[in-house]
Formats: structure tokens, sequence, C-alpha cells
């Protein structure tokens, strides 16, 4: 009785434990297939901001690398990926742009957007107009 109990809790504990690691892995490391994947970037090549003013100046500046997929950076319409940089809030993500982050030139390569420019630029690629 006392050893079949103890069987089942390290049972208990070991499928627990398997199934913690399995979410561990999955994290911040979403599984997906190569036609999501294509989808995707599809998607980002084809979006263009709705405001032909704003749609002239992504052109130039930001759709060079955010929809790009190999320059590493979100790219437009990708909710999932630009979820965790939503969450720094708009004034860091605006910093980020203005100030240059990691892969991305000072200013996204736009010398003369304003930062309500920069915004409204932030919110098309991420989706949260
Ligand atoms: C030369 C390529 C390039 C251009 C042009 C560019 N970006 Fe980026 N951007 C990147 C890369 C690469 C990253 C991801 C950097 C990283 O996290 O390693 C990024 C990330 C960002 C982020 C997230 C920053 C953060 O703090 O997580 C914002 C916001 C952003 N870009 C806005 C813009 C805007 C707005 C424009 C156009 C005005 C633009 N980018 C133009 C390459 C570029």
């Amino acid at each position: 009785m006392k050893i079949s109990l103890m069987k089942t809790m390290i049972v208990r504990g070991f499928v627990g434990g398997f199934i913690g690691l399995l979410a561990a892995c999955g994290e911040g490391e979403p599984v997906m297939s190569a036609e999501e994947r294509a989808a995707i970037v599809a998607e980002a090549e084809s979006l263009v901001p709705d405001d032909p003013a704003l749609a002239e100046i992504y052109e130039y500046s930001c759709y060079s690398c955010h929809a790009n997929p190999d320059s590493g950076a979100p790219l437009a319409g990708d909710v999932d990926a630009w979820e965790p940089r939503l969450a720094k809030g708009m004034d860091a993500l605006l910093e980020s742009t203005i100030n240059g982050f990691a892969g991305m030139p000072p200013l996204g390569m736009c010398m003369d957007c304003s930062e309500d420019q920069f915004a409204a630029l932030i919110r098309f690629m991420s989706r949260t107009e």
C-alpha cells in the first residue's frame, strides 16, 4: 500500500515534470510550418498603410526590413512577433526607433519622420491601429 502510493507519486511527479518541460519548450518558440511562415512573409510583403503619405514613408524606410524575413525584424502584420515588443509600451518602442535598436539603424531609415509618424508606422506594422 505504502509502496504503491509512492509509485503513484513518482509517476505523477514525472509526468507533471515532463508536461512542464514541454510547456517550457513551447514558450517563445511557437512551432510553425513552412507554409504558415510563407503566408506571414507574403502578407508582410503586401501590406501597406492606408494613408498614402504614410505609405510612401513606409515603402522607402521600414518596409525594406520589416517585410524582409532575412532582416531579423518583426514583420509587418505578424502579430505574434510584435506582441512582446508592444509589451514594452509605445514610449519604449519610439525610443528604440529613434535611437536604433540591435539590427535597426537609428530612425529606421526615415530621417525626417516625426514621432507621430513613427508611432503610426509602429501601430500599422503591429496591427494595433
Ligand atoms: C535596416 C533595417 C530596418 C529598417 C529600415 C527599420 N527597421 Fe525596425 N527593426 C529592424 C530590426 C532588425 C529589428 C529587430 C531588432 C532586434 O530586436 O534584434 C527592428 C525592430 C523594430 C522595433 C521594435 C523595437 C523594440 O524595442 O523591440 C520597432 C518599433 C521598429 N523596428 C520600428 C521601425 C520603424 C517605425 C521603421 C521605419 C521608420 C523601421 N523600424 C525601419 C530593422 C529595421
